[in-house]
């Protein structure tokens, strides 16, 4: 089975023109006082239009050498490419790659030419005799490659399980190893393993609490959560590429409050979110055109690797650029979805292979998709299940008695995932309708968020940290 690879004509103009205008604004940045931030949306241009095209030529290669999957919420269920993540990281890391003489080569003319900058001018006899090299941003730059490096290993693992369908508890800790290049980096670039406490448990812990080793133990964990809640909030068109996107878009938002001229400058956290940018952006281009393809009939899947690399590249973005526990606040339908699964993860009740909604042909809806139990539940599970359905957060199905059979047995329940929840409450819907109302739901909690991160930190911390 074949799908169309060839391009449109009218894409190949919008890509081609996209491609040129990209390049024009990257040739103009190499004059003068390039600004990187230019040259890094220009390469997200270039980002998204490569990767658009070779997701549709790569197709039917990826076919040939078994990378396909059935998509089981079509009447026709045609198999379509999948592991077209692996693309997009491809041009990711080959992108943030050629990126690099952008920011640092900056750095560098300033250090030695004085670009302009008049704080470092004055000591331009130094560079001369090679005393000033310190000014090299080496710190930028570890940051910079030991990021490249880790997202390089976790698309590793996630090609790894495309091909072979790695056992959970096997995967499970290889984000926390991907994430020792970072860690180290951070170690001996900030070090900062303290705390704000919030104001009212002052008394007890003082302004700032120490976590020593513990903090990396947390941004490992972090690590592991990020990459893999996004795999497990997955199996309709469009969602893990969706939810993605909404995550970046919020993070680049956040990122601009404190970029924009309005900002405080210069601000401690200036160059860390500038940082954020430079790996966000071209992150956006290649989800966008992910998500074209992706998104409901879907012609291609994202496969695991998109969804362990999108991770990796919050939780990276996140720890190096200093707002984890921001990053939180965009993760919590993630989390939320991650401790809803947990009876299921941990086998309290069985978890099926695939628990993504079920695809009722007569209608062409989805509903929820349920799990049967064939043996009778102990019975503290089964109670809490009975109370999950009375509060509306479980569908439970229990038997009416006869046949020999307890009345009020827990027979069946829906699957523990967010997506089967929204089911539950909403009724059926389509495949799209179901992934947008989500994708809201993500931008919802996001943008509720951030406010609460600036507008009610006050509240709880002393300052906000701009
Ligand atoms: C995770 C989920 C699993 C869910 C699956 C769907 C857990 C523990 N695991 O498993 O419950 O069923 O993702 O991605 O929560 N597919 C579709 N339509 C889509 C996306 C995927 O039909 O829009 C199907 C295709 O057959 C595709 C397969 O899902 O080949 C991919 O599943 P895979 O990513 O391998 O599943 P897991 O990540 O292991
Ligand atoms: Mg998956």
């Amino acid at each position: 089975m074949s799908t169309s690879t060839s391009l449109t004509t009218t894409e190949v103009y919008s890509l081609l023109s996209l491609s040129l205008a990209c390049v024009a604004i990257l040739a103009n940045t190499l004059q003068g006082d390039g600004n990187p931030l230019i040259a890094s949306i220009a390469f997200s241009g270039i980002a998204f239009s490569s990767s658009y095209a070779l997701i549709r030529w790569l197709g039917n290669a990826f076919i040939r050498r078994g990378f396909k999957g059935r998509d089981m919420s079509k009447t026709k269920q045609t198999e379509i490419p999948e592991t077209m993540g692996a693309v997009c990281a491809m041009v990711y890391l080959f992108v943030l790659i050629v990126f690099i003489p952008w920011p640092f080569y900056k750095d560098i003319v300033v250090a030695t030419s004085g670009g302009g900058n008049r704080d470092v001018m004055q000591e331009l006899e130094l560079v001369e005799t090679g005393r000033f090299l310190h000014r090299f941003p080496h710190n930028k730059l570890a940051s910079y490659l030991s990021a490249l490096l880790s997202l390089q290993t976790i698309v590793l693992l996630g090609i790894g399980d495309d091909l072979f369908d790695i056992r959970w508890r096997h995967k499970v800790l290889i984000p926390a190893i991907a994430a020792i290049p970072m860690l180290i980096v951070y170690f001996v670039d900030f070090g900062v393993t303290k705390m704000v406490v919030p104001t009212p448990l002052r008394p007890y812990l003082g302004a700032l609490f120490d976590l020593g080793w513990l903090y990396y133990v947390y941004m490992a964990l972090l690590s592991i959560f990020s990459a893999n809640s996004i795999n497990i909030l997955a199996g309709i068109n469009g969602i893990e590429v969706g939810q993605s996107l909404v995550i970046a878009v919020l993070i680049v938002f956040n990122d601009a409050l404190y970029l924009s001229p309005f900002a405080p400058y210069p601000h401690p956290a200036t160059d860390s979110h500038l940082f954020s940018l430079y790996l966000l952006l071209p992150f956006i281009g290649v989800s966008l055109a992910l998500l074209m393809h992706n998104w409901f009939p879907a012609r291609v899947f994202v496969g695991d690797t998109y969804c362990y690399f999108a991770g990796m590249v919050f939780a990276v973005d996140g720890i190096l650029g200093h707002f984890s526990k921001t990053l939180i606040l965009l993760l919590l339908p993630q989390a939320f979805n991650f401790v809803y699964s947990a009876p299921q993860l941990f086998h309290l009740v069985p978890c099926p292979r695939h628990r993504l909604p079920r695809f009722n042909a007569r209608t062409g809806l989805l509903e929820c998709s349920r799990v049967e139990f064939d043996r009778p539940l102990a019975r503290p599970i089964a109670e809490a299940l009975k109370l999950l359905h009375r509060l509306r957060l479980l569908d439970v199905e229990t038997h009416d008695g006869g046949e020999g059979e307890e009345k009020g047995r827990v027979v069946s329940s829906s699957n523990f995932t967010l997506i089967n929840l929204w089911l539950v409450w909403f009724g059926p819907m389509r495949e799209d309708r179901l992934a947008l109302g989500l994708l809201a739901l993500q931008a919802g909690v996001g943008v509720l968020g951030l406010f609460v991160r600036h507008r009610m930190a006050l509240l709880i911390f002393t300052q906000d940290n701009w």
